[in-house]
């Protein structure tokens, strides 16, 4: 997997052009962007206003990079017309659950419904399997009142495994915390 390596070049449903790719150095400022925009969206997600820096997106960064070079992470970045309109990743665990891949996603708020978190999760499952040479499950965790994603990833295969009763604290309110996976190779 080479930085900033492209994968998949085609058009969303609205016509507008999108690129697929790996993620490289020179995308510091993009993601701490994209990062900040979406905490503030206080979506379905883990970052609910709170605002990075640049040091800690840096060091987020440099983390994925290294771990991709050593076949144990993939992001893919979505771009269309220069701008960075979505990421998935899927992240492999560590010592006795290196087997296990934590998969993650989002789509920038303009750009959802268009197909792209389809493609997104379509891709980062055929490349991880390529590349993440150990991987074997992957899990996911889900907030049990967001149906787009919960429809999503059962078309893809997911199942649900587990349910934390009232796991996460969102908009001030307790929300369920679904777990889902979906075995690989056995
Ligand atoms: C979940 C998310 C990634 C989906 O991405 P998206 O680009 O909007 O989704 P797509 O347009 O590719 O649609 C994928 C599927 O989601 C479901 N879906 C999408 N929009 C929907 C809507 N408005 N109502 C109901 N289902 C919907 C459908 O099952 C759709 O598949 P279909 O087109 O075959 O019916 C996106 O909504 C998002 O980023 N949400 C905020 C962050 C988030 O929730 N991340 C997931 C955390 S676990």
């Amino acid at each position: 997997m080479q930085p900033g390596q492209i994968i998949f070049e085609g058009k969303i449903k609205n016509g507008l052009p999108i690129v697929l790719r790996y993620p490289e150095a020179n995308d510091l400022k993009d993601l701490l962007n994209y990062i900040n925009t979406l905490s503030k969206e206080r979506t379905y997600i883990s970052f609910q206003g709170q605002q990075l820096t640049v040091d800690e997106e840096k060091k987020y960064l440099d983390n994925v990079l290294n771990k991709m070079n050593k076949n144990e992470d993939i992001h893919i970045l979505a771009y269309s017309q220069k701008a960075l309109i979505g990421i998935a990743n899927i992240t492999l665990r560590e010592r006795v659950e290196t087997h296990v891949g934590d998969f993650g996603i989002s789509v920038a708020k303009q750009f959802r419904n268009q197909g792209i978190g389809k493609l997104l999760t379509e891709k980062i499952l055929e490349e991880a399997g390529k590349n993440l040479f150990n991987l074997k499950i992957v899990t996911l965790v889900v907030y049990a009142n967001n149906n787009i994603a919960i429809e999503m990833y059962k078309n893809f295969g997911f199942k649900k495994y587990g349910v934390l009763p009232k796991g996460i604290v969102h908009r001030d309110k307790f929300i369920d915390q679904i777990l889902m996976y979906q075995n690989l190779t056995f």
